[in-house]
């Protein structure tokens, strides 16, 4: 056991991105970070005393952070650091309402990692996702290869549990694959979808795959749309906290990404879900996949769709 994983932003998703990396058990210190005062610091005693019970050692350290980049002492030297920063949507709300206010936040938190952590792998997870992973990278000045965004594995997990429920089938026995971005312009591909190694295709109606893709589409208004304050972070913090794993033990584990796409697909310059390899230094590589030619022009619609918002977050 041994690295440092900082999680910037207390809130649900960071709280509980925290919680499930320290019960792996992986790294001997957690960071988790706020800017309101003592909550990071209550979550990390209130963390540190389950570990009895849950039996892990990875300590989690508290720390109040000020916008200026006070507190980020605690931080420094971190090997991962995930950003969840950032104000969570409304009911009725798009992830686009959010992105004058969060780019204001993001921008500020990764220069502040960039300074006190220059060697880290930073997964950025506050929305809108695309627009902040770019401005992420932009603001640190980090290669590419070490800014994520994470969105795909997310989507992709909603996409399976809603095919695994349909099927009444083990959701162990279901894959599938988004590609493209986290929103409207998210790109399933049902040909590399399978239950238990049989084609999708062949196992469901066309109509039904669609309904399900329209519903993973919408997957996080959904819950938005329930929970009526807040939005979904089980899944999310689940999807953030296997990148990070992935990452301190450079697994080379593929996954569904948002990384830096340039030349991949015919796709030049852009951050875009993506399967990618993931390792100590971020994204090994991008790992092409076979699609169809209605999969592949969805995903270059995606990204052109995409290029042009993340080009708009560099003035923001
Ligand atoms: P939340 O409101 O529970 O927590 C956000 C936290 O960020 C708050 O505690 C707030 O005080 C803190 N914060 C604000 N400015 C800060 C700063 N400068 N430095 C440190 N902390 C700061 O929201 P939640 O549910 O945790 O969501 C966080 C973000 O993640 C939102 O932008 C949300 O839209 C996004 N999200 C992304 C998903 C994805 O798949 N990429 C999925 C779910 C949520
Ligand atoms: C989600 O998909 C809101 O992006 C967030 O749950």
């Amino acid at each position: 056991m041994a690295g440092k994983i900082t999680v910037v932003g207390a809130g649900f998703y960071g709280s509980t991105t925290a919680q499930r990396i320290a019960e792996y058990d992986l790294v001997d210190e957690v960071v988790l970070t706020d800017i309101v005062e003592g909550k990071p610091e209550g979550l990390a005693l209130d963390l540190n005393q389950s570990r009895p019970i849950e039996h892990f050692e990875t300590k989690v350290v508290g720390a109040t952070t000020t916008v200026e980049g006070g507190g980020y002492e605690a931080t420094a030297g971190s090997d991962v650091v995930v950003i969840t920063a950032g104000l969570p949507r409304k009911p009725g709300m798009s992830r686009m309402d959010l992105i004058e206010t969060n780019a204001r936040i993001v921008r500020g938190v990764a220069e502040n990692v960039a300074k006190h952590s220059p060697g880290a792998v930073i997964i950025v997870v506050s929305n809108p996702l695309d627009e902040m992973t770019a401005l992420t990278q932009l603001a640190s000045q980090f290669p590419y290869n070490r800014v994520i965004g994470q969105a795909g594995m997310l989507d992709t997990a909603r996409f399976s549990y809603f095919v695994a429920d349909a099927l009444a089938v083990a959701v162990g026995s279901v894959r599938t694959l988004t590609l493209g971005s986290h929103g409207d312009t998210m790109v399933p591909v049902p040909s590399r979808c399978t239950v238990d190694g049989r084609p999708l295709i062949d196992l469901m109606p066309a109509e039904k795959i669609e309904e399900l893709v329209v519903r993973t589409r919408n997957g996080g208004a959904e819950v938005v749309a329930l929970l009526k304050t807040g939005s979904a972070y089980y899944a999310p913090s689940a999807a953030a906290a296997r990148m990070a794993k992935a990452v301190i033990e450079d697994s080379g584990a593929v996954m569904p990404v948002c990384a830096w796409v340039d030349g991949e697909y015919g796709i030049n310059g852009v951050y875009l879900g993506v399967e990618a390899e993931l390792g100590r230094e971020g994204i090994r590589r991008v790992v092409e996949t076979n699609l169809t030619d209605t999969e592949l022009q969805g995903l270059r619609e995606a990204a052109a769709a995409v290029r042009i918002k993340q080009a708009d977050v560099q003035s923001l």
